[in-house]
């Protein structure tokens, strides 16, 4: 059986990796399919900061955006040896290579697209996101990362107005009809 590190594994840990902006409704469709589907979920943000118990404010104010990335990256081969589980990922997973990488390698990802301004509009604690607490571009940011979501991306779901039950409804749906929860 491969290892994470032989970058020809045949091991497939068998999740299910949701990734989209901000907002896209990656943590509560994760936690309801999970319910819904009787799996273990996991949320890379509340992992990270349970593990190094701060903040993701802090984390960033500390480390920069580039040390929240390497907590990112090493909370995903975390996830390389655990039972398979509904996993949310923070929307900025996909920046760097090796964690998009490593997402292809954990299971089959879901990329919940939403447009920004629809999805920003759904937070309501954007101060705890530090790209968007000090009035940043997030339209730019979406375009920049548009293209790592779709690399990674098994199947792409549009969630454009729905609210969260209807999104776990439908895609627990597409899912089981895949044989995928
Ligand atoms: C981030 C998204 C956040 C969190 C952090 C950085 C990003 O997660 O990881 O604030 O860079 O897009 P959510 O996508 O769950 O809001």
């Amino acid at each position: 059986m491969g290892s994470i590190d032989d970058g020809i594994s045949v091991k497939d840990p068998g999740h299910l990796l949701l990734v989209g902006f901000m907002g896209s409704g990656k943590s509560t469709a994760a936690r309801k399919l999970a319910r819904r589907y009787g799996k273990v979920s996991f949320d890379t943000d509340i992992g990270i900061t349970r593990m190094l118990d701060k903040t993701v404010p802090q984390i960033f104010d500390e480390e920069g955006e580039a040390g929240f990335r390497e907590h990112e990256y090493e909370y995903l081969r975390y996830l390389w040896d655990v039972e398979p589980a509904i996993v949310s990922c923070g929307g900025g997973i996909i920046s760097t290579e090796k964690s998009r990488a490593l997402l292809k390698r954990l299971g089959f990802v879901v990329f919940m697209q939403v447009d920004p301004d629809e999805a920003v509009g759904r937070i309501s604690s954007p101060r705890s996101r530090p790209l968007l607490a000090n009035g940043g571009d997030y339209h730019a940011l979406y375009e920049r990362r548009l293209p790592w979501y779709l690399e990674v991306a098994d199947l792409t779901f549009d969630t454009s107005g729905m609210k969260p039950g209807q999104v776990a409804a439908k895609l627990g749906e597409i899912l089981r009809e895949r044989g995928l929860v």
